[in-house]
């Protein structure tokens, strides 16, 4: 299976941890149907941990939680389906899942049988209680391999947090995505903070596996299993913005059954989505700064067929007026070019631009996105 775009879809975590049941997966899967999600891409739907009883059965098999899922899983597998979704479930390389259910270490083909014979579609797949001495990147080209034998289709999702350098060996593993850094929670600083560790990855990011930057908390507003303080619709908007520029995966975390218009705006925001689902998923690269503060962020990425996209994030505690030099996205100025500049969070065009383009002042925790084409200059 080679998956040549980031997936979009919703994970259960970071609003119900826990709490999961049939009714919960079926009434989400409905709701991504009708707020419009599937239509703009969201299409897998993922149960992450707490989904399983303690014991394995007598052949070893995981079973479901038979109060949660008193159908099992293939039943709501199918229901998932029926609405034209995906379904994706999670299990973890150590001994237990990170809340300390049954995990698949040394049942790596079982398991791997098991979830193809449910109907799974897409396997997140954790690093907690790893035995110490065994590596890392051989439990996972374990799973890797035992679902790339099971007879099914099964998107591979990664998540040992960037530790034990994943990056030097996940694309080894047969991993369609990999999670670079730790867990997000419902705020502001860890927004920032996961922001701030990404330059180091843009260039082990790429086409067939994925950086994954960790599940979004818009529209989580400070309620839900890893909720903090919340954040403002801007600072949601920004983290958002930023995640889908620098091609991450998009896994939606709020309850997507009670969205309001401002969360639905941003998640549908289909000029950014385009960003992210760009055909060539070209690696993003600094294109400027903002004098002394490294906590403004100008990032470029060639897009197919020629247009360039802009991402400025502003995530300083201060205004910023941020620039960057056409020099530096391969526009001299003897090519006789110039740049065409559309904001895609606002939806208008700007103008066209020569040599250098300067934003306006930029609020803190802000950001701004702009697709640009390249034009003869007058
Ligand atoms: C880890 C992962 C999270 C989530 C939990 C579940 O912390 O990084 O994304 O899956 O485990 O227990």
């Amino acid at each position: 299976m080679i998956v040549r775009k980031p997936p979009l879809g919703w994970n259960s975590w970071n609003t119900f941890g826990r709490n999961i049941d049939e009714k919960l997966i079926m009434e989400t899967a409905d709701a991504m149907v009708e707020n419009g999600l599937l239509d703009a891409g969201y299409e897998y739907l993922v149960i992450d941990d707490c989904w399983a009883e303690m014991k394995r059965d007598e052949n070893n098999r995981l079973v479901p939680d038979k109060n949660k899922f008193p159908n099992g899983m293939k039943h709501v597998a199918d229901y998932v389906h029926s609405k034209g979704l995906k379904f994706g479930m999670y299990s973890c390389a150590g001994n237990l899942t990170c809340a300390g259910y049954p995990s698949s270490f040394e049942y790596e083909f079982i398991d791997a049988e098991t979830f193809a014979s449910w109907g799974v579609d897409y396997l997140k797949y954790d690093y907690c209680f790893k035995p110490m001495y065994q590596q890392g990147h051989l439990l996972y080209k374990r799973m890797g391999l035992a679902l790339a034998n099971c007879g099914r289709d099964i998107c591979f999702s990664a998540c040992s947090w960037g530790v034990d350098q994943t990056n030097e060996w996940i694309k080894q593993t047969g991993a369609h995505l990999w999670r670079s850094t730790g867990d997000i929670n419902d705020s502001w600083q860890s927004v920032k903070e996961l922001l701030m560790k990404q330059d180091e990855y843009l260039t082990t990011n790429g086409q067939g596996c994925f950086n994954d930057m960790d599940m979004l908390i818009v529209g989580m507003r400070g309620k839900g299993n890893v909720a903090v303080a919340g954040c403002t619709d801007e600072e949601y908007l920004t983290h958002f913005a930023a995640w889908a520029f620098l091609g991450s995966p998009l896994m939606i975390g709020c309850d997507i059954r009670n969205m309001d218009e401002a969360t639905k705006k941003i998640l549908l925001n289909k000029e950014i989505l385009a960003i992210n689902q760009d055909e060539a998923y070209r690696q993003p690269f600094n294109c400027g700064n903002h004098w002394w503060a490294t906590d403004v962020k100008v990032w470029a990425r060639f897009l197919e067929g020629g247009d360039i996209a802009i991402g400025i994030f502003n995530l300083s505690d201060n205004g910023a007026d941020p620039f960057f030099s056409f020099d530096t996205l391969g526009i001299n100025r003897s090519s006789g070019k110039a740049l065409e500049i559309r904001d895609i969070i606002e939806h208008k065009t700007l103008g066209v631009y020569k040599d250098v383009f300067r934003t306006e002042y930029i609020q803190p925790h802000t950001c701004k996105m702009y697709r640009c084409k390249v034009v003869d200059a007058e």
